[in-house]
């Protein structure tokens, strides 16, 4: 089983890196496949609602010219997510919204149903804020969500700050081995035979009646 990291900040190896990089740890220790995808600092497509994906259905942006097409072929073979991201004004980072929703509108269903979590790290303050934002791709998508033993927010403006704020790594650890458990325990009910909810699509009334 493997676990994709999402690196939302626009620095490789910054604070949200160094974050990552514990959890990856922990969660490599936990028997688990891992790999960190990182958003760049290239410019990046914002969705255009075009809705070419909704007419195609083959899981694909029509815009092929970033990573959003190869990140959804690692979303594909993925199992459970990590999505981490600085705090820009008390929000993800613009490339990491974008980077998501091309992914979630363009192939929500290759994501759909396996578990996953994020973090925010800052200077000071917007963590909150800029989690609840990134938890509403999982809680869209029937993704279980899994938490940590507090938010997950780390605080620093750079790695070797970050790594210091020792009640923010305690949480996000647990929050590690947390997903590696979840994880686990769905692949484990799976192999019992427990069937996945047969859920109902397709109502979409816009409030209009
Ligand atoms: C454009 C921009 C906006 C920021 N906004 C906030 C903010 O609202 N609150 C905060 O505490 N830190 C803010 N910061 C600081 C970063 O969140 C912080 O330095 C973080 O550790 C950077 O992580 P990174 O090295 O992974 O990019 C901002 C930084 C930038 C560049």
């Amino acid at each position: 089983m493997k676990v994709l990291m999402i690196n939302g900040s626009t620095r490789k190896e910054g604070s949200t890196r160094a974050v990552l990089g514990i959890m990856e740890e922990i969660l490599k220790g936990q028997g688990l496949g891992t790999e960190i995808f990182w958003v760049g600092n290239q410019p990046i497509r914002d969705c255009t609602g075009c809705r070419t994906c909704r007419k195609t259905r083959d899981n694909t942006c029509v815009f092929d010219d970033d990573d959003v097409n190869e990140l959804i072929g690692k979303c594909q073979q993925a199992d459970g997510f990590v999505f981490g991201t600085p705090v820009y004004y008390s929000s993800p980072t613009g490339a990491l919204l974008s980077v998501l929703d091309r992914v979630y509108y363009a192939a929500g269903d290759v994501l759909r149903g396996k578990p996953g979590c994020s973090l925010a790290v800052a200077r000071r303050g917007g963590t909150t804020l800029a989690l609840q934002v990134l938890n509403q791709y999982f809680l869209y998508n029937e993704m279980p969500l899994v938490s940590g033993s507090y938010w997950a927010m780390a605080h620093g403006t750079s790695p070797e700050e970050v790594v210091r704020d020792i009640e923010g790594i305690q949480v996000i650890s647990n929050m590690a081995r947390n997903l590696a458990y979840t994880m686990k325990a769905l692949k484990a009910a799976q192999e019992t035979g427990l069937e996945k909810p047969r859920n109902e699509y397709g109502a979409r009334t816009n409030f209009i009646r």
